[in-house]
């Protein structure tokens, strides 16, 4: 049975009472050893509210079933010290194991081109934060592979996480098709990443067809992991 990571992007959504709502609802559902042995669920919130989170994680006995861990949605290309509005992955280090970087929406809205990334890749990797690293198509990820073996040494993509998340498919309900996912996957596995994974409009409808196909590692949910009951239902049919 493969290992799967079911990806929770709440974007720049839920308040601390929302946010603990829907903990407690995901936390006390019941679910039996074959919905969720296999799987990792890794929420990424807001940074304000990692906090709580993991004060969540920490004192619920249910963790010890369904294994939940936490993810940032960026961290600072910089590290500690003078970078006013910055997180730092030696700060983000302290809540979480995983961190998205570069999302299209930020390189949309906030100008982050692949040096911008990578600069991030860097600090991630010297703090120990997996990446789950976004790319619209393979291509990307030959380029960002391109800038790493450019600067040598330190960075490998086969430590990373890729998402695979075309643009067309990111919050507009027409997921890709899993055939297409799935042969994406193919060739960004082919570049030596170990772990894919689609996003874009993944639901508890169609989560089956993707973590089903031979080279998909799992998901990146957005606006349905919002709704608890939605993403109970993901993590139950993936
Ligand atoms: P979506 O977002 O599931 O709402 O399409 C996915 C993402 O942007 O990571």
């Amino acid at each position: 049975m493969k290992k799967l990571f079911i990806v929770a992007n709440w974007k720049a959504n839920k308040t601390q009472a929302e946010a603990a709502e829907w903990m407690e609802r995901v936390q006390s559902e019941q679910y039996s050893v074959s919905e969720i042995e296999n799987k990792e669920i890794i929420i990424c919130p807001s940074f304000q509210l990692l906090s709580l989170i993991s004060d969540f994680l920490m004192e619920s006995p249910a963790n010890e079933k369904l294994l939940l861990r936490l993810g940032g949605q960026n961290l600072s290309g910089f590290g500690t010290g003078a970078y006013t509005g910055e997180v730092p992955a030696e700060l983000l280090k302290e809540f979480c194991a995983y961190s998205i970087i570069g999302h299209s929406e930020r390189r949309e809205n906030f100008n982050e081109t692949d040096e911008v990334i990578y600069r991030k890749l860097l600090q991630a990797k010297q703090h120990n934060i997996t990446p789950i690293l976004c790319a619209s198509n393979p291509e990307q990820v030959r380029s960002m592979k391109a800038i790493m073996k450019n600067d040598s040494d330190k960075l490998k993509i086969e430590e990373m996480i890729i998402a695979y998340e075309p643009l067309f498919a990111i919050g507009s309900g027409k997921s890709d098709t899993p055939e297409n996912a799935n042969e994406n996957a193919k060739q960004i596995k082919a570049e030596g990443v170990q772990y894919v994974l689609y996003g874009g409009s993944v639901n508890p409808d169609n989560i089956h067809t993707f973590t089903t196909t031979e080279f998909i590692d799992g998901v990146l949910v957005g606006g349905a992991s919002l709704d608890p009951e939605k993403f109970i239902q993901i993590i139950k049919r993936a």
